[in-house]
């Protein structure tokens, strides 16, 4: 039953109450809470036929339960859907999807989405919350770590390799899930980084970077899209209609589920859009379709569609008629979501065990292979790769860690399918190294009893500090070469879980510079939920490796690559700052008259403030073990018309004794405009692995639409536009090293 007809005959059958409980969705109880629900009881709603789907459902035998109970509570036998947030992997935790958009490598994403879609399907789920796709420029934002980054072409493709892999060329298919592109819109640019809080931006800046993730992710055929909690320009997006209906629906031809966050409808009350019936009619006219958690809908909806309301304290006026209208529209989309799921055919659908989950072995190689491919190598001076017998020692809180390396967001993860990183080179190299494990996770005033939205409280080591340095101090001495294992604790980042200072906790920092001054060379690994601020740990290190909080087989991939199975490919998908008041920022900077070059030279930094030898990372950064020197690029034509394309070429040489895997990237920039524009943005990139010795030709087809750019004095007059003139050509190995070439763009 998959034709549009079909579904509007059942419509024509249900009575008001079934179609307004088709619109409530529920949490199993079983997972975590993120907000505070309404008075609901899962059976209560399920006997009366007053719910359309479930998320949270953590085994196969209670999605099958629930459903059976459904059918028996529904009239009209409609089934429910169950969905779960599967963000970075379901029970096989891969790395953070920040990590993973580090590998630069949409295969690899694509098969890391396909692979959670079978897990997730296997135990019954059909919809998953995830991708998140918001572009995250603020390291201080926990949910950076669920995000693909700072760049919205690197996020773009991200949310077209994730949408496949989940959903491949039917929901319905064995094995695939409904993908959820979330969290719809802009909940990265929330202010001061502070989560939930709400974003003011140009509408060039909405239009150009944050919704250009979502517009490939419908492309890409994405099922549903998530809401987000916060208000962009003013009007907080569980009611905002423009953006919902207007740009989503109507701009992109969007046809499919709009579901709320978590009692996001609810909580638009404290937004100040009015009392709970008011609330509900706006986001119910916004296109939110189903109502998560705070059954505000299922309270309101009766009572709205037979009278209507009349708001004039904030101009919001609905006939009944209207009312049933918008219910229609909501209910039609949830039947046609179950119609395209199969379930309406068949309400088991998926939850029969059939087929069963992959094999976990699998699933751990491809979680080791992709933590390698997300570590990103930011300095070498050539201690790495390591020996084998090279006599190791390692120091520091996360090097026997398990629990904190699955990363936020892992909640059908198990900690103890985490082979920590000394277990991890114990396997390798065949002995264990020498281990101290001092120095706190987390900052010293934040050791009391701090919980987070989950629960959860982070723990300290109750040893005095002096007396783990001193540990640490003598164990590096004793040793050729230290592995430092620092970072942040899963609890740092993630949802409602934002820092001020987004740096390596002071602690560690304090154990870094102790390990420093033995003159042991250090291998320093930072396994973190945020692109932190490394302030002087590049200058205390021998040799720098971001691996982010990277799943059940992080540390294995890590190992790989410090002694030398794997080669380093990860280039950076947010820029690293140099300190943590820089925040926030991003290579795509847009250029300004000042400071002047030469002058104001206290100044030259951006701050007074900043020390000369701190250094950031910039967007696209990576190193690998072999150097890969680029030739001078060329470009087949330097002036083109609209519609025509114009090639460059770059011959790229692996000038090492090892393989390379390097990442040659493509930036445009737009010296005059009709708006500013971003410094430089990334248009293309390619990933390309070179033997030894080896030399390659590489291509770009450079075309007048990458050059496109959106003028908005508002959202409904928005337009993108193309100008005839200059743009610059930059390619070069990450946002900062690249070769420049000018290209005319003739009217
Ligand atoms: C988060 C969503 C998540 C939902 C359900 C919310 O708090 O913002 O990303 O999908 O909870 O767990």
């Amino acid at each position: 039953m998959n034709t549009p007809d079909a579904v509007d005959r059942l419509l024509g059958r249900m009575t008001l109450d079934e179609k307004i409980g088709q619109l409530n969705l529920l949490a199993a109880g079983e997972g975590i809470a993120t907000g505070i629900a309404g008075d609901n009881t899962l059976t209560r709603r399920l006997d009366t036929g007053r719910i359309g789907a479930i998320f949270g459902t953590k085994s196969l035998a209670s999605a099958r339960s629930m459903q059976e109970r459904a059918l028996a509570g529904s009239r009209l036998k409609i089934p429910l859907f169950f969905a779960e947030d599967v963000i970075h992997g379901h029970r096989t935790v891969f790395p953070l999807p920040i990590a993973l958009a580090c590998s630069w490598n949409m295969a690899l994403i694509e098969e890391t989405a396909a692979f959670a879609a079978a897990e997730a399907a296997a135990e019954g789920l059909h919809q998953v919350y995830a991708p998140m796709i918001d572009i995250a420029r603020d390291p201080r934002w926990g949910r950076v770590a669920e995000s693909p980054g700072e760049d919205p072409y690197l996020a773009s493709r991200v949310a077209v390799a994730m949408t496949r892999g989940f959903q491949g060329a039917q929901i319905s298919a064995p094995g695939r899930v409904a993908a959820c592109l979330k969290h719809f819109v802009a909940y990265g640019a929330t202010a001061s980084g502070r989560d939930y809080d709400n974003a003011s931006l140009a509408w060039e800046d909405l239009l150009g970077t944050y919704l250009p993730p979502f517009a490939a992710g419908v492309r890409a055929g994405a099922a549903s899209v998530m809401a987000a909690f916060n208000a962009v320009n003013k009007l907080p997006m569980h009611c905002n209609e423009p953006l919902i209906e207007g740009w989503l629906r109507s701009r992109t031809g969007f046809e499919g589920l709009v579901v709320s966050d978590y009692t996001g409808v609810r909580e638009l009350i404290d937004h100040g859009m009015g009392p709970a019936p008011v609330a509900v009619a706006r986001a119910l006219h916004a296109g939110i379709d189903m109502d998560m958690v705070g059954e505000d809908y299922l309270a309101e909806l009766p009572a709205l569609a037979a009278r209507g309301i009349d708001a004039p304290d904030c101009a919001v006026s609905f006939s009944a008629g209207e009312i049933v209208a918008l219910i229609d529209r909501a209910c039609r989309r949830v039947l046609r979501f179950k119609a395209d799921l199969g379930l309406l055919d068949d309400p088991f659908r998926g939850l029969t065990g059939r087929p069963a989950a992959p094999s976990p072995a699998a699933g751990r190689k491809l979680a080791r292979k992709a933590a390698a491919a997300a570590a990103v190598l930011l300095k070498n001076n050539g201690v790495l790769p390591l020996r084998r017998n090279a006599q190791v020692a390692l120091i520091g809180p996360l090097g026997a860690d398990r629990a904190n390396l699955l990363g936020t967001w892992s909640v059908s993860g198990r900690a103890e399918d985490v082979v920590p990183l000394d277990q991890a080179i114990a396997a390798l190299t065949g002995h264990m190294p020498a281990t101290a494990f001092g120095s706190n996770i987390v900052e010293e005033q934040w050791l009391v009893a701090r919980t987070n939205v989950h629960g959860v409280t982070v723990e300290p080591d109750e040893r005095p500090e002096a007396e783990m340095l001193a540990e640490a101090v003598a164990l590096a001495r004793a040793s050729e070469v230290v592995i430092v294992a620092v970072g942040e604790a899963k609890e740092q980042a993630g949802e409602s879980s934002s820092r001020l200072s987004p740096d390596l906790p002071a602690p560690q920092r304090r154990l870094v510079a102790a390990l420093a001054e033995t003159g042991t060379p250090l291998v320093i690994v930072v396994f973190a939920g945020r692109p932190l601020a490394m302030g002087h740990i590049p200058n205390q290190a021998d040799a720098l490796m971001f691996a982010w909080h990277n799943g059940i087989a992080g540390p294995e991939g890590v190992a790989d690559l410090l002694f030398g199975v794997d080669e380093p490919s990860g280039r950076l998908a947010a820029t690293l700052p140099a300190a943590p008041g820089e925040v926030p920022l991003s290579y795509a900077e847009e250029p300004t008259g000042r400071p002047f070059p030469g002058h104001f030279a206290k100044f030259r930094t951006g701050w007074l403030d900043l020390a000369d030898d701190l250094q950031r990372f910039p967007f696209g950064f990576g190193l690998g073990y072999a150097p890969v020197r680029y030739g001078p690029p060329r470009l087949s034509a330097t002036k083109a018309r609209l519609g025509e394309s114009v090639r460059l070429t770059v011959e790229i040489t692996n000038e090492g004794d090892r393989p390379a895997v390097e990442t040659p990237q493509l930036y445009l920039s737009d010296p005059v405009a009709r708006t500013t524009r971003p410094g430089r943005f990334l248009v293309d990139f390619q990933q390309v692995s070179l033997a030894p010795g080896e030399t390659r030709a590489i291509e770009f087809v450079i075309d007048a639409e990458m050059a496109r750019y959106p003028v908005a004095p508002s959202l409904e007059t928005a337009e993108w536009v193309w100008d005839p003139g200059l743009v610059r050509v930059h390619v070069g190995p990450n946002s900062r090293d690249t070769q420049m070439l000018e290209l005319t763009w003739q009217a």
